[in-house]
């Protein structure tokens, strides 16, 4: 997998403080257009993924402001946060004290952003690795979903693995803002939060996402 240097994240992003996890700053997107061509040329082809990693999404707002005001349920523990992205919700199981955290991400835009957000906010112990969908469920007891639903395949792939780690005996949540492919009837809610927009229009209202974090049962 290409390696993106952390000079290509800096150069492209701001910093930010989500609205419902002040706690954490965060690199974000500065222009999306602009980044998403810079890093096609990065990587020298066209068609590449978004950049979902430069957006703090709902999920993993929701998840971030459960896991700090729950450190009991991540304190010592060692952490999946999968589909990681920015790394907020590494960066959040972290300050509620897990004990190290395994940042998964297909993209190696997102596994440098990871990097670059848990120095920024001086955390140690998370470390960026890739997917993890193809092999069993690593050995973690508690796994961070944030926003992994957002399409049919994707939903596909994640949730049989999430089966497989609750019944490996890992506390799974998940964060989701209420997208269609999540089977919600399956799922135990635990907190609802209204996200608000990361970038407030100046022009417009601010809008936010009812956003829930789900437990498997
Ligand atoms: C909507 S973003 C959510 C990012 C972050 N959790 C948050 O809430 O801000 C979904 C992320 O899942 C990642 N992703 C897609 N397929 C994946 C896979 N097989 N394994 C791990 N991450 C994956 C994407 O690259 C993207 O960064």
């Amino acid at each position: 997998m290409l390696t993106v240097p952390p000079e290509f994240v800096r150069a492209h992003t701001r910093p930010v403080r989500p609205a419902l996890v002040p706690e954490v700053e965060l690199l974000v997107a500065a222009d999306v257009v602009a980044l998403w061509e810079a890093m096609e040329t990065e990587l020298g082809r066209t068609s590449t993924d978004p950049p979902f990693w430069a957006a703090a999404w709902p999920g993993g707002q929701a998840l971030a402001r459960y896991v700090l005001d729950h450190p009991e349920l991540v304190a010592g523990r060692r952490v999946l946060d999968l589909g990681a992205g920015s790394g907020l919700v590494s960066v959040a199981a972290i300050r509620a004290g897990a004990a190290a955290v395994l940042a998964s991400d297909v993209d190696p835009f997102a596994l440098t952003a990871v990097a670059v957000n848990a120095e920024l906010n001086g955390t140690a112990g998370i470390t960026p690795v890739g997917d993890v969908l193809g092999d069993g469920p690593p050995d973690v007891g508690l796994v961070l979903a944030g926003d992994v639903c957002y399409d049919r395949e994707m939903t596909d792939r994640v949730l049989p693995f999430l089966a497989a780690a609750r019944a490996g005996g890992a506390v799974v949540l998940i964060g989701d803002p209420g997208r269609i492919y999540l089977p919600e009837d399956r799922l135990i809610a635990l907190a609802v939060y209204d996200v608000p927009d990361t970038e407030p229009s100046p022009t417009q209202p601010t809008s936010v996402r009812r956003t829930t974090v789900w437990r498997l049962p």
